[in-house]
């Protein structure tokens, strides 16, 4: 396959949808929270008055984000008061929704502003795998279930569309993305934090048997895209280019740009903890018995976070438009056959410079 920059790829489905639907994620960065207090409370922060940076790489529509910064804020106020100002700087694709992340930011009553009058919210419409911020400027970075997200597809996976069902060259092609990818994020992040800063990178993880948890789901999805091609709602040729340019990584993965000189462009790894990540629609399921929520919630989760990125491949607008609507009773009836919890698993790193 010719490799083509997909700089809209992985960008969160709009109109507040990921928001809505995104507690998965949520659940893996509420993990991650005492890491990222601990870092707010061990990063040097730059000389005199100035303002310190906190860096959101990958925010989506921000009300993720909001728990984490809100600690950051906090952890910060405790070292330096209420007098030093704070900047918190959104960072997302272009395409991403940012009317939604700037509504939340301006009226979510869980904004982490609402308190604190010298906190100052901004956002940047750029990649991650370009520089972000000047050279020296962040005392604090947190990315959470974004780095997953690769730089570009770089092969077609025959019969699916996610990385680990792929053999052979396709799969190396993966692989060697993801740790091209994974080099060039943490050497721009190096040179954006000041020295003495940290950052907290929060992704989905592996567990010893290489399992995500989310197979049975992507399972049920790549089987709606048959039925798709049956039903003569996408061709076979669209459905070949659906393939989606995320690779969850192994912590030896994730360690391996560290292991010469423990070191990786004046980052060190302070920590690297993987958690298991129970399923909240799954639970809710065990409360209430109610089979059609669980699989709302599921099938939603997937609209709002993959299926943008499917439709990519097809060519009319129109169709695009309503591939998201073809795709979910489908999905949500296949969920209802295959009825069952996603147990997937959260890996956090903190790395300092
Ligand atoms: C699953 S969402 C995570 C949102 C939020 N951080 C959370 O924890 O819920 C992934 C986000 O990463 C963003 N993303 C993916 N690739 C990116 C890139 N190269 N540069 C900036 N953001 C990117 C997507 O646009 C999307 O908004």
């Amino acid at each position: 396959m010719e490799k083509t920059a997909i700089s809209t790829h992985g960008v969160m489905e709009g109109g507040g949808s990921y928001n809505l639907h995104a507690r998965i994620p949520a659940g893996g960065g509420n993990q991650a929270l005492p890491y990222l207090e601990t870092a707010a409370r061990s990063c040097a922060l730059p000389l005199g008055n100035g303002p310190i940076v906190i860096a959101d790489y990958g925010s989506s529509q921000g009300k993720n984000s909001l728990a984490p910064m809100r600690s950051a804020v906090r952890c910060l106020r405790t070292r330096v008061g209420n007098g030093r100002p704070i900047t918190v700087v959104h960072v997302d694709q272009h395409a991403n929704d940012f009317n939604t992340l700037f509504d939340v930011l301006h009226s979510d009553p869980e904004r982490y502003s609402v308190d604190d009058h010298n906190v100052f919210p901004s956002a940047i419409g750029r990649s991650f795998y370009e520089n972000v911020f000047p050279g020296d400027h962040v005392s604090l970075g947190w990315c959470s279930y974004a780095a997953v997200w690769l730089s570009q597809v770089p092969a077609l996976i025959p019969g699916h569309f996610i990385a680990h069902a792929s053999t052979g060259e396709a799969r190396t092609a993966f692989e060697r993305q993801a740790a091209d990818d994974w080099r060039r994020f943490l050497s721009l992040r190096a040179r954006e934090l000041h020295a003495g800063g940290r950052l907290v990178v929060v992704l989905p993880g592996l567990s010893d048997a290489g399992t995500s948890g989310f197979e049975p789901l992507f399972n049920a999805a790549n089987g709606v895209l048959d039925e798709l091609i049956d039903a003569r709602l996408i061709g076979s040729h669209e459905r070949e280019r659906m393939v989606l340019g995320v690779y969850p990584r192994r912590r030896a993965q994730l360690l391996e740009p560290f292991n010469v000189e423990r070191q990786f462009q004046s980052l060190s790894v302070e920590h690297c903890e993987l958690f298991d990540l129970p399923d909240p629609a799954w639970a809710g399921y065990q409360r209430d018995g109610h089979i059609d929520g669980v699989v709302a919630r599921h099938a939603a989760f997937f609209r709002a976070v993959f299926v943008p990125s499917l439709a990519s491949a097809i060519n009319d607008a129109e169709r695009r438009r309503a591939f998201p609507d073809w795709v979910e009773p489908r999905l949500k009836r296949r969920l209802c056959e295959g009825l069952g919890p996603m147990h997937s698993f959260v890996q956090v790193m903190v790395l300092a410079k």
